[in-house]
């Protein structure tokens, strides 16, 4: 084991004080505010841990984003070397309007192990480990995937649940699946935690689909890896700037579809803190004088479990 307790303890403190941060932006209206407060603890935090620290999926590139850019240097840089994908604030519109399901999400990995995601949209793929791993594909039809996972399954395509966003770009699919009289369930936001609907039979989602953030297809991916769930990705670069920049980072192949052992490699760890309160974790509580977060940690390997912190209110 490459990350200890002490580090797994660290890094949810930093989620947890980074969504206290944002937390007092809850319904505010300000999403940018909200993100920024969430940036600034965070960034700060991870300053004072003795890592060297590289971020590879961060708040943008250099000239668009001043702090926990792509390729910043951050911790003291004298301890060990890790991969950082951070994700402040993972549904900056669910905390602007109090909604549900906002996140502080940062996910770790040994240095040189988290593919550096480009800032783009993805077009992702992921079911649960109870379905058999051949049952899906990136390139097969959505009547093939459903029709496979429905005889895996031994249920009708009507028994099957699609989770997926809410955008008119999937309009298709949605329309797919609605012949196929499967149950949607579409979110407003957050893909990240619609990917992690497929890790529990809680949620009763079979299948999380569609096209979302890049780097939150990295982010769910490293969590996905941790409960053995399939994911696979294809980055769409659909202009110029994304093409330049894909190259840029070193992608030789536009079109290729990321299995997850090719987004995440080895031992990860994704810290998961709840802004709102959500289907994954409760969301920030201040009682008395303390804020008290819970935080979802997925550690390969380990059990996944939730660590509740307090933060003094100063
Ligand atoms: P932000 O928190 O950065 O606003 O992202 C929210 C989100 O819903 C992501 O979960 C998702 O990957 C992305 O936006 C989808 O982008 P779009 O809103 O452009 O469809």
């Amino acid at each position: 084991m490459i990350f200890d307790d002490f580090l797994k303890n660290q890094f949810s403190t930093i989620t947890s004080k980074a969504a206290v941060a944002s937390f007092k932006f809850v319904g505010k209206k300000d999403k940018i505010g909200a993100d920024k407060a969430a940036v600034d603890v965070m960034r700060n935090e991870i300053n004072k841990l003795k890592i060297d620290g590289h971020i590879v999926i961060g708040e943008g590139e250099l000239d668009e984003a001043p702090m926990l850019y792509i390729g910043e240097k951050v911790g003291t840089g004298d301890g060990m070397a890790i991969d950082i994908a951070v994700d402040p604030v993972e549904g900056t519109n669910f905390v602007a309007n109090n909604l549900p399901g906002g996140l502080s999400l940062i996910a770790i990995a040994e240095k040189g192990k988290l593919l550096n995601a480009p800032e783009t949209y993805m077009n992702k793929i992921a079911i649960n480990n109870d379905i058999h791993a051949e049952c899906v594909d990136l390139d097969y039809s959505i009547i093939k995937n459903i029709n496979n996972i429905a005889d895996f399954k031994k249920v009708k395509t009507s028994e099957i649940t699609a989770c997926l966003l809410d955008r008119p770009r999937h309009k298709n699919i949605i329309n797919e699946l609605k012949k196929l009289k499967v149950n949607l369930k579409l979110i407003s936001d957050g893909d990240v935690s619609g990917a992690l609907m497929v890790t529990d039979k809680k949620y009763n989602v079979d299948i999380f689909l569609g096209i979302g953030g890049g780097p939150e297809g990295v982010l769910a991916a490293v969590a996905l890896d941790s409960y053995n769930c399939k994911f696979q990705g294809r980055f769409i670069f659909d202009n110029e700037k994304s093409r330049f920049r894909a190259k840029k980072m070193g992608i030789v192949d536009l079109e290729k579809k990321y299995e997850l052992n090719e987004l995440v490699k080895g031992e990860s760890i994704l810290f998961a803190t709840g802004i709102t309160n959500g289907e994954l974790v409760s969301g920030v509580k201040l009682k008395k004088n303390e804020f008290i977060t819970e935080t979802l940690v997925t550690h390969k390997n380990f059990s996944n479990n939730i660590i509740i912190n307090k933060i003094p209110n100063t």
